[in-house]
């Protein structure tokens, strides 16, 4: 593992605290029929504490970045103090998109989005061959998506002390614990992509059978390709890059270098459409430096027993640094030995669409790709 911590220094007790709040419920503009509200969550759980502060500058941003991408970089481990008890309370901001006549033994997907994004990860567009949401609700099934702590319209808290893997997991149990007060539902599916697949692993790690299936996307066992991605990403104080969205953030909270630093690490040319490419990354979504900096040791689920479901590109730079092909483990693909990761499981299906990279959302292979998931999870409950 590239960037090793100790799995002590991880582990966390998420108390939930916190009661369902509902404020401005809008439906949306699509077809859908969404709900979207903000969830406040109270959260008890142990972050690292790094020596690291926000960078004052870019040329501190480029040298902490490039340390983070050294041949056998050991940054994660010399900025770590020991742990330290962290209990707060953030706004989480939310969709909910539920079908006609959806019952209370429906399946409710809860998805988790990766880093540099947002909820429109899983939702980009009405109508659009790219909308994972729209093909859930397609397809039967209520969907939850939300902004990750530190993106998006949630909380931005300190992004090196608070925007940790621990508390964004700690988040994404809290969330999931107050769903049926949300929605009733019969089975709830867990949907990740990329490093919202690596929180998911966590929180099964802790609660076992938190989800009754489980869909990791953009997801392998080893970071062979993290190195390069971090680097190729070009990161950017946030603040000063793109001002227009993001003045007065702090320098802890960074964006990509742009459409080119994206198309290389999330996309396989050319088979993704440059509009929805443009269209995306518009936003110069945030990504907190505490996140890049607590990426956890691969740690198993030991009590987590139902299926899953691997789904990467064959391309993804990201993680299999461009071929996800390759024998790991034992395991005929870099996806595949994810289920060694899941010893309990009953089931562990791999997919590798082809000509597809990172955002596996945004590739032409994706309306497929979709249809394949909404199937295994039909098959899978
Ligand atoms: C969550 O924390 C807030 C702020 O500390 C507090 O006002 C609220 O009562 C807490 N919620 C619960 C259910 O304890
Ligand atoms: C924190 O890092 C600085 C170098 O950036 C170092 O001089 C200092 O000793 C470190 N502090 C601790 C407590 O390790
Ligand atoms: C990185 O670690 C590997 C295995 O421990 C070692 O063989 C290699 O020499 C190291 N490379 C550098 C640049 O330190
Ligand atoms: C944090 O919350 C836990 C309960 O979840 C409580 O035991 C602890 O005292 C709290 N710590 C602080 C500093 O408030
Ligand atoms: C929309 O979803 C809400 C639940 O979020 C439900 O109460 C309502 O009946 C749904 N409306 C339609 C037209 O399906
Ligand atoms: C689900 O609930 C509906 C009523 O809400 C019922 O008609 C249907 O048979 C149920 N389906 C299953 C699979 O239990
Ligand atoms: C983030 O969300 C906004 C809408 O809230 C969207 O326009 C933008 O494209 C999103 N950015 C990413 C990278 O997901
Ligand atoms: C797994 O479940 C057993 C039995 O309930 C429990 O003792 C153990 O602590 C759990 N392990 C983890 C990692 O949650
Ligand atoms: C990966 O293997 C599949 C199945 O053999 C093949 O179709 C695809 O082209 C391969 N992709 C790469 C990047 O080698």
């Amino acid at each position: 593992m590239l960037f090793p911590l100790p799995f002590s220094k991880l582990s966390l007790s998420a108390s939930i605290l916190s009661t369902l709040l509902f404020n401005a419920a809008a439906q949306t503009a699509s077809s859908l029929n969404c709900t979207e509200f903000f969830v406040p969550v109270n959260i008890s759980t142990q972050t690292s504490k790094l020596n690291v502060t926000a960078p004052s500058s870019q040329a501190e941003m480029t040298g902490l970045i490039t340390r983070m991408t050294w041949a056998n970089s050991s940054i994660t481990n010399d900025v770590n103090l020991g742990t330290t008890a962290l209990n707060a309370t953030y706004k989480i901001w939310s969709q909910l998109c539920v079908p006609d006549g959806f019952g209370a033994n429906g399946t409710l997907e809860f998805t988790i989005h990766g880093g540099t994004e947002n909820h429109t990860y899983f939702s980009l567009g009405k109508d659009s061959p790219f909308n994972y949401a729209q093909a859930a609700v397609q397809a039967g099934h209520a969907i939850l998506t939300y902004d990750n702590l530190g993106a998006g319209k949630s909380d931005k808290p300190d992004g090196i002390q608070e925007v940790q893997i621990s508390t964004e997991t700690a988040v994404g149990i809290a969330l999931v614990e107050q769903l049926p007060s949300v929605l009733k539902f019969g089975k709830l599916v867990g949907v990740g992509h990329a490093h919202g697949s690596v929180i998911m692993m966590q929180m099964l790690a802790q609660r076992g059978n938190l989800f009754d299936a489980t869909v990791l996307t953009s997801i392998a066992s080893s970071t062979l390709g993290a190195t390069t991605g971090i680097a190729a990403m070009n990161l950017q104080i946030a603040s000063e890059s793109a001002p227009e969205f993001h003045e007065g953030l702090s320098s802890a909270y960074t964006v990509s270098g742009g459409w080119t630093s994206d198309q290389t690490t999330f996309y396989h040319f050319p088979f993704f459409d440059a509009d929805v490419l443009d269209d995306l990354h518009r936003g110069r979504e945030v990504m907190a430096l505490g996140m890049l900096l607590t990426l956890p040791e691969n740690r198993p689920a030991l009590n987590y027993t139902n299926s899953v479901l691997a789904v990467t590109g064959d391309r993804d730079y990201f993680m299999c640094a461009g071929n996800c092909n390759v024998t790991t483990n034992g395991f005929d693909s870099a996806p595949a030995a994810v289920a060694g990761l899941f010893p309990a499981a009953k089931d562990f299906t791999t997919h590798i669409p082809e000509n597809t990279g990172h955002f596996l959302n945004y590739h032409h292979s994706a309306p497929q790709t979709f249809e394949f998931i909404q199937n295994w999870i039909s098959g899978a409950l």
